[in-house]
């Protein structure tokens, strides 16, 4: 078997595209989708991050800003910015980029984000609404590869879902969407003893682990969907996943490629989610 391959490049631009209409539609009615993306520091990854959400942000016509601020910057300071944003009408959806400089606690700047332009889906509100299964902002990653199996059409219910990997961004929130999707969810994690027992028997495997091909094809059930979220260099300064794509295309029915999988769905969701923000100030 060869797996099919689930190309989150083409699914982003096939979402974009829709998402630009809409926008158009909101700028008629005299409302700009906008977004707020604040950077402190200089972390390259970051700032590689955060032009690609202004670019794709530019490319369906919604306005956005990034507000740079120097790694000295205070709490206090950090904090203030972030009620003046909660206070503007004009800025819809709010992205403060993580990580944050070690004297900033990242979850006071979370919190303090109002959560009808929390664009990430970070605040406790949102994760307790998505939790109970509550219309809200869901962050984008998990976000991304729910859409990625709608497009296959690929059935949740029922599907033991194992997910490798338990950050509040990715892994813990996967976990629940699925689970509301009525699947039997499994974490695994960096202490989970035997985990070749347990991705065996997944159905739906979902691993985010920031180890570079970690999970092969001795770890996969004949048939499973593969979702990698990993964005790895190797030693060749190659892009790879945590998944070894080449063994397990060959065993799975499913597969996410990298590049080109889950990480183009993550900024096409946080547009997404700046659209149902401008809609909501919109009222409708
Ligand atoms: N850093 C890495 N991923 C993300 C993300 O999705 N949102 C924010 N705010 N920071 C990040």
């Amino acid at each position: 078997m060869t797996a099919e391959i689930i190309n989150g490049k083409e699914l982003s631009t096939k979402l974009k595209a829709s998402m630009k209409i809409e926008t158009e539609t909101l700028k008629r009615k005299g409302i700009v989708p906008h977004l707020t993306v604040v950077l402190v520091g200089d972390n390259p990854a970051s700032r590689s991050y955060v032009s690609g959400k202004e670019k794709a942000s530019q490319e369906i016509g919604m306005s956005s800003e990034v507000i740079e601020l120097p790694t000295t910057i205070s709490e206090t300071e950090l904090l203030a910015l972030i009620q003046q944003l909660n206070d503007k009408p004009s800025v819809h959806g709010i992205l403060v980029q993580l990580p944050l400089p070690p004297h900033i606690k990242e979850q006071h700047i979370i919190e303090a984000i109002h959560p009808s332009k929390d664009v990430d889906g970070f605040h406790p509100l949102s994760i307790g609404r998505m939790i109970t299964g509550q219309d809200t902002f869901i962050s984008c990653t998990p976000y991304g590869i729910m859409e990625m199996l709608r497009s296959k059409n690929i059935s949740i219910e029922g599907k033991h879902a194992v997910v490798i990997g338990r950050s509040n961004i990715v892994g813990k929130p996967i976990g629940q969407l699925l689970l509301n999707e009525n699947a039997t969810v499994t974490y695994c994690h960096s202490k989970t003893v035997d985990l070749k027992a347990y991705t065996t028997q997944a159905d739906i495997l979902i691993v985010a682990t920031g180890v570079p091909q970690m999970i092969n094809a001795d770890h996969i059930k004949k048939g499973a969907v593969v979702i990698d979220v990993g964005i790895n260099r190797n030693e060749e300064g190659k892009l790879v996943g945590d998944v070894d794509f080449e063994s397990v295309k060959e065993k799975a029915a499913f597969i996410t490629p990298v590049p080109r999988g889950v990480g183009p769905m993550t900024i096409t969701m946080l547009l997404k989610n700046t659209l149902k923000a401008a809609k909501g100030l919109a009222g409708n």
